[in-house]
């Protein structure tokens, strides 16, 4: 089995959140089950050529975006797992400082950007003689490539023999454009229609992937029902005609990166069975955060993309109306700026219980995830979501709204039976975060019960190597079917 992963991120190359983990670490556990996996990203000016050694093949390809021809160069890297990666180098699309765009807004060319990209791949896979038996593609900014194998390329038999798997990450951002995406991206306009490219006269990058992949998966369960019944922003019904096709695979965790016994951004390291480390990196973040240093004050943690899905406003209203209870926030994060503007009047108003820094830094990360208490994450909708993940491993309970990925990974604490590994308020039912952050504190101040829940914490792990196996089973699946299509053919 042969499999290339397309994606606009990639851990450790470039991240801008869970997508880069996934695409990062999905991949090695493929390559333990004997399958060859490779990646292909864009090769973007953040990925520091000479740091990884990126060696760049002897191609000079070139591929149309509307009426111009656009060059580029393939570098690879072999990670130490053996998993083969790819690079897409333009110099017109990619050598910018952004990934997406710079201080929160995109770049207005993102349609021609990764209709680029998206045909670049598919002419690379020709140039390296790659023939995947799939081409599993991550979020909108992949989606036509399920749309060109349906189309444009559908009598070329390079790709007799491959099929598409599409995996929705988060269904928010989709990647819609006006309908000249049909010219500029080279198609024909007899396949602008609702089953194929058309979604309310635009191109929907997502839409394109849904309807036209062979399969369609998301990242959690509960993901997968939300957005077929409630939460598929516009997407609902164009899901459900393909609701035998998509499955819900729970996103697993790097538990060799993300490992409080052995990181080494941390003050001290700890375990289950030897906590006591933790609350040296409680002092050291609150050295960091400007606290006081109060082993009793309870400490709130959040690392996050600045955006609306995550809940930032009522972290806010919690700031204001806790400010006479003895609790510290920490939030670091980047993105959105108006959500910056709020954290900072908050933190300029409580400089003592309230600390908000506003960059992209792996390692401060790492602290709040080991000093915390809490994990806040109040998501309005979340796909899967890692970041609670992160916190439990490191023994910090999350407190999450009951959605998507949260719903399937954080259960409420109940002392009587000792279940559950923390805290579930339901914006929908009108729960109150704050309230629940106040039922949290309780339990912190009772050292037994809060030590039992840690432990629980600890102990909740959601290890790739049972979803690994789903994505074989999909695979498995359309390897199977596209066997008997090419003997019908
Ligand atoms: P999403 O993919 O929606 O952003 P996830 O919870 O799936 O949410 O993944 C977020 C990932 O990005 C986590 O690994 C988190 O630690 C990381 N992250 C987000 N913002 C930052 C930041 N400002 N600095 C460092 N890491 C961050
Ligand atoms: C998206 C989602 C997040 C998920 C991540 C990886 O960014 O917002 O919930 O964990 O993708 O699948």
């Amino acid at each position: 089995m042969n499999i290339l992963m397309v994606a606009s991120e990639c851990e450790p190359f470039i991240k801008s959140g869970g997508l880069a983990d996934v695409v990062g670490t999905l991949p090695r556990y493929l390559k333990r089950l004997g399958i060859d996996v490779r990646v292909i990203i864009p090769k973007y000016q953040a990925i520091d050529g000479r740091k990884y050694n990126l060696e760049t093949l002897p191609y000079k390809l070139t591929v149309k975006v509307g009426a111009d021809t656009e060059s580029f160069r393939l570098k690879t890297y072999t990670t130490d797992d053996g998993v083969i990666v790819y690079f897409i180098e333009s110099m017109r699309y990619f050598n910018r400082p952004g990934i997406y765009g710079i201080n929160g807004v995109d770049y207005p060319d993102n349609m021609q950007r990764f209709i680029f990209f998206c045909k670049a791949v598919l002419e690379s896979v020709k140039a390296l003689m790659f023939r995947p038996d799939i081409i599993h593609c991550h979020d909108w900014q992949t989606g036509l490539i399920p749309a060109y194998l349906k189309t444009v390329l559908k009598d070329d038999g390079f790709f007799w023999s491959t099929s598409s798997a599409y995996t929705i990450h988060n269904i928010a951002y989709q990647g819609q454009y006006p309908a000249n995406a049909v010219e500029v991206g080279g198609f024909s306009w007899a396949d602008f229609v609702p089953e194929k490219l058309e979604f309310y006269n635009h191109v929907n990058f997502m839409k394109c992937g849904i309807c036209l992949a062979d399969a369609v998966s998301t990242v959690s369960p509960t993901y997968a029902k939300e957005i077929r019944e409630f939460n598929g922003r516009g997407m609902e019904i164009v899901l459900n005609s393909r609701r035998d096709h998509i499955y819900g695979i729970l996103n697993g965790l790097d538990y060799d990166y993300w490992n409080p016994a052995k990181d080494k951004n941390i003050a001290a390291n700890y375990d289950k069975a030897d906590p006591s480390g933790k609350k040296l990196c409680k002092v050291e973040l609150q050295k960091i955060c400007g606290f006081d240093i109060d082993p009793d004050a309870f400490l709130l943690g959040c690392v996050s993309r600045l955006d609306g899905q995550k809940g930032f406003d009522i972290i806010v209203d919690a700031m204001y109306l806790l400010d006479d209870k003895n609790i510290q926030f920490v939030v670091l994060g980047s993105g959105d700026p108006t959500i910056k503007r709020y954290l900072t009047e908050a933190k300029n108003k409580y400089p003592k219980t309230v600390a908000a820094f506003f960059d992209y830094n792996e390692s401060l990360a790492h602290k709040i995830y080991a000093g915390s208490d809490l994990y806040m994450m109040p998501s309005k909708f979340e796909p899967c979501g890692l970041s609670q993940m992160i916190a439990l491993t490191y023994g910090t309970p999350p407190l999450v709204n009951n959605t998507g990925g949260l719903a399937d990974t954080v259960k409420y604490y109940v002392d009587e039976t000792k279940t559950g590994n923390g805290f579930v308020f339901n914006i929908t039912y009108g729960e109150n975060f704050t309230q629940t952050i106040l039922k949290a504190e309780a339990v912190f101040k009772n050292k037994k019960q809060w030590e039992s829940l840690m432990n629980n914490a600890f102990d909740s792990k959601f290890s790739w190597e049972k979803s690994v196996l789903e994505y074989e089973d999909m695979y498995q699946e359309l390897i199977d079917n596209k066997k008997i299509e090419v003997a019908t053919r």
